[in-house]
């Protein structure tokens, strides 16, 4: 994708046996991509499975419905996501976090990216699921994530023309069954309780649409399904990528720390407190600027349309990337560096920099990630310095959500006077697998000159 940015600009188009694909990189062709889904749907699933499957109804949640339904169904699932609604979770978060660390030691090796997905796990599904059948809730999420990664192998089959790759289909069948099964289970036991909870499948069991008509159990299905497949790897990468950023940059991590432990005192963020932590507030943006965990999606045409040189009259991919779009350099100078400060001076369209898309399909769970980062990244930067291993193989791979694989970052405890993070060797060895089989992902050099603030 960078190679097409670079070659041919802000649009541009892969042809292979009659087979097009158009890629629009920066604020203006995102825009018209991402404003108008009336002639652009999502088409999140490429293997919808057949009628009456489970897969189908797994995969008949928000991300792949359009038109009047996606309306619909988006006005049912917000208040699950609204400020006052999440804000119930800021206890459970506060809690699983402060497990988490109480099992880690000073001076120990720990594969951060399997610790936030391990994390996440737990997370995403209490506040999906509800916190009184953890064990449910967890093997239903442990499910989604194998299903959802069984999606994205197979998927790709159908964006690449590989044969070889869809012949997992009949696995893919049958373990949407048994997670169907799974889902089923949890939404009777919900339905069979006298008070639901605040979990978001309760909240979903109790929502209304402008009839009075609530969702059948095919549509929870597929609801809770996407939801947590949306949540869960995209917020355990972006935590990932913003402890490794900070490992890697040791005076913003010492800024941080001092902002935090004066405003928290090593405690974890009220909801009232995450208003004055403003370079924490910098560092996540900017870490989901260089490395957001969603790196690209793509809609599909289902009108004639003009898209800057190309007239598109039948169905076509376009693929928009956040990836690609946050390092142009005139949007962001010194695209490859991680510079929090930069976001003192900058405010750029909401389709230039687009971590969590834009438009009427933007994120829903925006507001709750944001939650979770913020409560997460300065409960772990209190008590831990974490520092890159010598020689650590840091390798980046870009999919729909980006996954950050065997990063090992190698931490301290911070003891009485705090000392500088030590990064023995910035992010040595990086490879990208397999992004339309060519494509390099840059991790941020070390930052030569941050100026903090
Ligand atoms: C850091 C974490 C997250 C990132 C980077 C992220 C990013 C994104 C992006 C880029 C999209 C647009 C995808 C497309 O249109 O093709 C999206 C959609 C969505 N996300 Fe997130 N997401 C995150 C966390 C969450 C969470 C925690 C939830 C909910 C529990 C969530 C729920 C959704 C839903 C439901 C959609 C579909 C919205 C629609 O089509 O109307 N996401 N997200």
């Amino acid at each position: 994708m960078r190679r097409l940015q670079q070659l041919h600009g802000n649009i541009a188009a892969l042809e292979e046996e009659g087979q097009r694909l158009i890629f629009v990189f920066g604020p203006h062709y995102t825009q018209q991509v991402l404003s108008d889904s009336k002639t652009f749907h999502s088409r999140f699933f490429a293997l919808r499975g057949p009628k009456n499957s489970a897969q189908r109804r797994l995969t008949s949640g928000l991300l792949t419905m359009n038109g009047e339904e996606h309306k619909r169904h988006r006005r049912m699932v917000f208040e699950p996501f609204q400020k006052k609604s999440i804000e119930n979770y800021r206890d459970a978060l506060a809690d699983l976090v402060q497990r988490m660390i109480g099992e880690w030691k000073a001076g120990q090796l720990r594969n951060i990216f399997r610790d936030m997905t391990h994390y996440m796990l737990r997370v995403t599904s209490s506040i999906l699921f509800g916190f009184d059948l953890p064990d449910l809730a967890y093997t239903i999420g442990h499910m989604i994530e194998q299903w959802m990664g069984m999606n994205h192998e197979l998927g790709m089959g159908a964006f690449i023309s590989d044969p070889g790759i869809t012949q997992g289909y009949s696995g893919l069948l049958q373990m949407a069954e048994k997670l169907e099964a799974q889902i089923l289970a949890m939404i009777n036991h919900r339905r069979q309780s006298a008070n639901l909870g605040n979990d978001v499948l309760s909240l979903l069991i109790r929502a209304r649409d402008e009839s009075g008509t609530g969702m059948t159990d095919a549509e929870l299905i597929g609801q809770a399904a996407i939801l947590f497949g949306a949540a869960h790897l995209t917020t355990a990468n972006t935590l990932t990528w913003t402890l490794f950023l900070l490992a890697q940059h040791p005076e913003i991590g010492s800024a941080l720390f001092d902002e935090l432990t004066g405003v928290l005192k090593g405690e974890v963020p009220t909801l009232d407190q995450l208003e004055q932590l403003p370079l924490l507030d910098r560092v996540i943006k900017e870490s989901m600027r260089v490395l957001p965990a969603s790196s690209y999606s793509q809609r599909i045409n289902v009108m004639p349309v003009q898209l800057g040189p190309f007239q598109l009259n039948g169905a076509t991919p376009i693929i928009f990337s956040p990836l690609i779009s946050h390092r142009l350099p005139d949007q962001f100078p010194e695209p490859e560096h991680f510079l929090p400060e930069r976001w003192l001076s900058i405010a750029p369209s909401p389709y230039a920099y687009f971590p969590f898309a834009a438009g009427p399909r933007m994120c829903l769970g925006a507001t709750l990630a944001q939650m979770t980062l913020r409560i997460t990244v300065p409960a772990i930067w209190q008590r831990f310095r974490l520092t890159v291993l010598d020689g650590a193989d840091i390798q980046a791979q870009v999919r729909s959500t980006m996954a950050c694989i065997r990063p090992k970052l190698f931490f301290q405890q911070f003891h009485g006077k705090r000392q500088h993070p030590r990064i023995r060797s910035p992010a040595a060895g990086h490879s990208i697998q397999r992004c339309f089989q060519a494509s390099r992902l840059t991790i941020p050099r070390r930052t030569r000159r941050p100026k903090l603030s």
